[in-house]
């Protein structure tokens, strides 16, 4: 079955999820573990819709620049009608398994919940650290999938579209890996820290309220959950928000890490 594609309808979900106040407070959270500097220019890795490009765009002011970079059409043209004002945002369609930027032409990279997506997502780091001068940062940003708990009356229902969704990306649980992957693409000071996304509320403000939305609507007609099933899951948790009894919970690990000033350049 095939994963989560990043077309029309996803680019609109998620550009709407993205404005709620979860998703401020984890742009906050990249940002200040980026810490990016006037004058700067950072590469965006899977930009999607652009929200880090136009916040970074102000950090590093006019004398510097950021490039975004994603394979989907549709999240560029949101990108870049997020961006048209930030005449130092540059936006590229390209692939971060093989970036189109010349060799440490950047004194930052953040790629944020783009490389579950990736089946090699060690090959992306490499091309991140072949993008960066010595001594540029890495920030990468992905969730433990497999921390994600519900509450739920019906567990076998739950277990069912819990598992459908694990079908959603390549690595349902990225974080366990990638301090080593990061090791293995060349990169040193490797630091991790994790932030847990949880609620009681079923507020459209919090990262549960909005992902149980898109849960549902990526498992119907997948791994033998069928759309009655589905909105049956769905219609729970929203009952059980209505009861005060919603409770949802995921860690997300922010991982940052620099390219050594010497040492072997990797093509
Ligand atoms: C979950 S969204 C995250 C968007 C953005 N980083 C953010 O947090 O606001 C994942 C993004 O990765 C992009 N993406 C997926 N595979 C990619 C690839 N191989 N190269 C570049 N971008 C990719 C998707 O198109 C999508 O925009």
């Amino acid at each position: 079955m095939s994963q989560l594609a990043f077309d029309d309808d996803t680019a609109q979900r998620l550009e709407a999820v993205y404005r709620i106040r979860d998703a401020v407070r984890r742009r906050r959270l990249v940002r200040e573990s980026l810490r990016a500097a006037p004058g700067e220019r950072i590469l965006d890795v899977g930009c999607g819709p652009g929200f880090y490009c136009a916040e970074l765009a102000e950090e590093v002011g006019r004398s510097g620049s950021i490039v975004g970079l994603d394979t989907s059409a549709p999240m560029l043209a949101l990108a870049a009608r997020r961006c048209e004002r930030h005449r130092n945002v540059e936006l590229r369609e390209g692939d971060a398994g093989s970036l189109p930027v010349e060799h440490g032409d950047f004194d930052a990279a953040v790629c944020v919940q783009v490389l579950e997506y990736l089946p090699d997502a060690t090959a992306a780091l490499v091309e991140m650290r072949r993008a960066l001068r010595p001594g540029g940062r890495v920030v990468v940003w992905d969730v433990d999938w497999a921390t994600l708990s519900v509450n739920s009356d019906d567990g076998p229902r739950s277990e069912r579209v819990l598992a459908a969704w694990d079908k959603h990306l390549a690595h349902p649980s990225l974080p366990h890996t990638l301090a080593s992957r990061l090791r293995a693409a060349g990169f040193a000071d490797v630091g991790m820290q994790g932030h847990l996304f949880a609620t009681a509320e079923f507020d459209p403000e919090t990262y549960g309220t909005a992902t149980v939305s898109v849960i549902a609507s990526f498992v119907a007609g997948r791994e033998g959950v069928g759309a009655p099933e589905a909105e049956a899951w769905l219609a729970e948790q929203r009952a059980l928000g209505e009861r005060g009894e919603f409770y949802f919970a995921v860690s997300q690990f922010c991982f940052n890490a620099v390219n050594p000033s010497s040492g072997s350049t990797t093509a």
